[in-house]
């Protein structure tokens, strides 16, 4: 309908819990060691809510700052879409505390299930909504408190996860610029190798059915390392193919980070040198939804991201999903 209005992203916002938790850190935790973490991951550090503490207030404060370099208020926002598997509750969602904690009385709100991919999904959603309604603004969070669920005697999984909150304001922008092309993908045919079962309404909180460490996440590493390097390759050379792009075109992926090797597996298979990929692993961990917007934030505070070019974004997460997308700077 709208086909020749562009959407893009008009200003970004991050929020971490200051609590950090090192590497050194979880070897008097769990056994394991910096020297492991560093190798098989490249995470060195991961920031953790602290008792009393909610991701929602780092959503919040994400979402001002977002807001506020859109130069925007938040009246001026249409939709909140807060992408998170660990919502503060279950009712009401994480978008309409958001929607309360900034005062956007004018927005609808809802939380969206896509694992890591869920930033992505969220930005579709937007690109989608503004290009039917140009005036919208949409308000996209990927925030996660992973850290409450996450078994601390796992060594297998609680040296990869990471809390955090990131936000963007998507609106209308010139022609010139914008989210290109996107894709949104998921295969339910592996779902047991990364779960969350307990606490959803088949096992409820307190089911004693249900072993203990089924309240965690759980994953199946090694198996999900082979699934994600694939799929990521293969999102990233369909996108830039369909749009009459190369790798070469790229001036920066910025890929949801989960494992440091994931991501030079990708590098290296589409040929891109260190320069053009964006990384902060080391100093988060994987945030799952929160991962993309924290990564894009810093991008751009570091001018790694110039108006023009050309931005690549990959994710894959439990489910399975994944998602990809080309924007403009
Ligand atoms: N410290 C020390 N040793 C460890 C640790 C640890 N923290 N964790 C596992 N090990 C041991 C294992 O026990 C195993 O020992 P063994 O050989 O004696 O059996 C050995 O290290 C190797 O274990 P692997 O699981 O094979 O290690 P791998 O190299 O595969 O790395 C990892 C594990 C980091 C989890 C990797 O598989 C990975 O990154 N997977 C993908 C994660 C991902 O992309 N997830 C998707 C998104 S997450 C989400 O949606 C929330």
């Amino acid at each position: 309908m709208y086909e020749d209005v562009k959407a893009g992203i008009l200003g970004l916002g991050l929020a971490v819990p200051p609590k950090v938790l090192t590497n050194f850190d979880l070897e008097k935790i769990v056994d394991t060691s910096d020297e492991w973490i560093t190798e098989r991951t490249g995470i060195k550090e991961r920031h953790i809510l602290e008792d009393g503490e909610n991701i929602t207030e780092y959503s919040i404060k994400a979402a001002k700052e977002a807001i506020e370099r859109a130069g925007l208020t938040p009246q001026d926002i249409n939709l909140i879409i807060c992408a998170t598997v660990t919502p503060q509750y279950i009712i009401p969602s994480m978008a309409v505390m958001v929607q309360d904690g900034i005062g956007a009385k004018n927005a609808g709100a809802f939380d969206l299930s896509a694992t890591c991919s869920g930033f992505i999904y969220g930005l579709s959603i937007a690109n989608t909504f503004v290009k039917v309604n140009p005036d919208w603004k949409v308000l996209v969070i990927g925030a996660e408190a992973l850290s409450r669920k996450t078994n601390w005697q796992d060594r297998s999984i609680c040296v990869l996860l990471g809390d955090g909150a990131g936000a963007a304001v998507i609106g209308k922008v010139g022609e010139q610029r914008g989210i290109i092309d996107f894709t949104l993908g998921a295969d339910g045919s592996q779902w047991e190798l990364l779960t969350l079962r307990g606490g959803g309404s088949c096992f409820p909180p307190f089911d004693d059915r249900l072993p203990k460490d089924e309240y965690y996440i759980k994953m199946k590493g090694r198996e999900v390392f082979k699934v994600a390097t694939r799929m990521m390759e293969k999102i990233a050379f369909d996108l830039l193919k369909r749009n009459g792009y190369t790798p070469e075109d790229v001036d920066l992926l910025v890929p949801h980070q989960a494992n440091y090797r994931i991501i030079e597996f990708l590098r290296e298979r589409l040929g891109l040198s260190k320069e053009q990929v964006f990384i902060n692993i080391q100093k988060y961990g994987n945030t799952s939804a929160a991962s993309i917007p924290l990564a894009l934030y810093e991008a751009e505070k570091e001018g790694r991201l110039k108006k023009g070019d050309l931005v690549l974004l990959v994710a894959f997460g439990g489910g399975f999903t994944y998602g990809g997308m080309l924007i403009r700077w």
